[in-house]
């Protein structure tokens, strides 16, 4: 059995990422799918919601397992006993990032592959980011992000005063 770990921050998740997951879990056994701290971003979700969103927007796949970890990806890897990493690469722009993310993570634990997955073309410009600061003025998000999770967003930002 291959099995795949696809990590992120998914705050929140986006069509982009629900797109990477449908097709990592085509291609592997089985994807365990990481909502992990990014150290450099301040989340609009906690952990369990972020959780809670992903696990309403990919009951369509029957073999993906969704948690969060407080720790290193190499780490979460090594206890599901997964050896390939899956991201998602939308332009070069992601790629100098990424490529760094991927030799830590192999110096980490050297048996890791990480393995891109070329976005769709109609999700190049989308991000987390992108979707909450659109929210945060107000427009409309309702293609980027999952039905499930649109109305989330709103009021998630309502409450918080946030602009993205
Ligand atoms: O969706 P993102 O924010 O691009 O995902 C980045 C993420 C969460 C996968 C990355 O920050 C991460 O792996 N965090 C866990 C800590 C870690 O293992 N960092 C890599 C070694 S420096």
């Amino acid at each position: 059995m291959i099995t795949a770990v696809c990590p992120g921050s998914f705050d929140p998740v986006t069509v982009g990422h629900v797109d990477i997951i449908t097709r990592a879990a085509s291609i592997f056994d089985k994807v365990y799918v990481a909502v992990l701290v990014n150290p450099k971003k301040s989340p609009l979700f906690d952990e369990q919601e972020r959780v809670e969103l992903l696990r309403q927007c990919t009951t369509h796949l029957d073999n993906i397992e969704i948690e969060s970890y407080n720790g290193l990806l190499a780490d979460f890897a090594e206890m599901k006993g997964s050896r390939i990493i899956v991201k998602g690469l939308r332009a070069v722009s992601d790629y100098e990032y990424e490529f760094q993310m991927a030799l830590a993570n192999r110096r980490l634990s050297p048996k890791i592959e990480t393995v891109f997955l070329t976005t769709s073309a109609e999700n190049m410009f989308l991000s987390s980011s992108v979707v909450k600061q659109i929210a945060g003025f107000g427009g409309d998000i309702s293609g980027f992000v999952p039905p499930e999770v649109c109305q989330r967003i709103y009021e998630k930002m309502a409450q918080s005063d946030i602009k993205g």
